[in-house]
């Protein structure tokens, strides 16, 4: 028996694609399932932004499941900022609570990092709270690693 059969979570003809309007509703619902916050402007305007494959630089994809969405992830690449070459930087990821553990994580970072290959960027990063344990456990069984940067912050009154 597999992890995922393990856990419950059966997932077949998973589909990586991009969003497209109609699904925003599951989206809002899993981010809210995860930060409990519904933040929906937030989500039209991200779709307007990054959805529907206007750009080879923003991506704003989903994991579909017959007609269930059981996550998104969403990337973009930056070009000479934080003094660095043209990267592609992951800061959205969320799965479906009774779907993880079956391998839809790993297969929309492939799918967003085959995106920034063909886009002709060849590193990845992203950044997560220190505390997050989940997403770093996630991040560094698909190959990432600390990278040589630190961030820095301070309250603005
Ligand atoms: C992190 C997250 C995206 C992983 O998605 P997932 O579909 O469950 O991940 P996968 O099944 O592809 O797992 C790939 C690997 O990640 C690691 N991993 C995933 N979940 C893990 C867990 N709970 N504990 C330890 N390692 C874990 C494992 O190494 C796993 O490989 P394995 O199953 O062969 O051991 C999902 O747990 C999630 O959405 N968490 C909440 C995200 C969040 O906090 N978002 C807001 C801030 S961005």
């Amino acid at each position: 028996m597999t992890k995922a059969q393990a856990q419950g979570a059966d997932i077949p003809e998973l589909r990586v694609r991009s969003v497209e309007a109609a699904d925003l509703g599951q989206v809002i619902a899993i981010d809210a399932e995860v930060t409990g916050l519904e933040k929906t402007d937030y989500w039209y305007e991200l779709f307007h932004r990054y959805g529907g494959g206007r750009t080879r630089q923003r991506l704003f994809l989903v994991a579909e499941s017959g007609d269930v969405i059981q996550g998104f992830i969403i990337g973009e690449i930056r070009d000479w900022e934080f003094g660095s070459a043209p990267c592609g930087w992951v800061f959205g990821l969320s799965v479906r609570a009774s779907s993880r553990l079956a391998g839809v994580g790993a297969r929309m970072l492939e799918a967003v990092c085959d995106g920034f290959r063909r886009a002709g960027v060849n590193k990845v990063r992203t950044l997560l709270a220190r505390d997050n344990s989940l997403v770093l456990s996630f991040f560094r069984s698909q190959g990432m690693m600390a990278a040589p940067f630190i961030p820095l912050e301070k309250d603005l009154d």
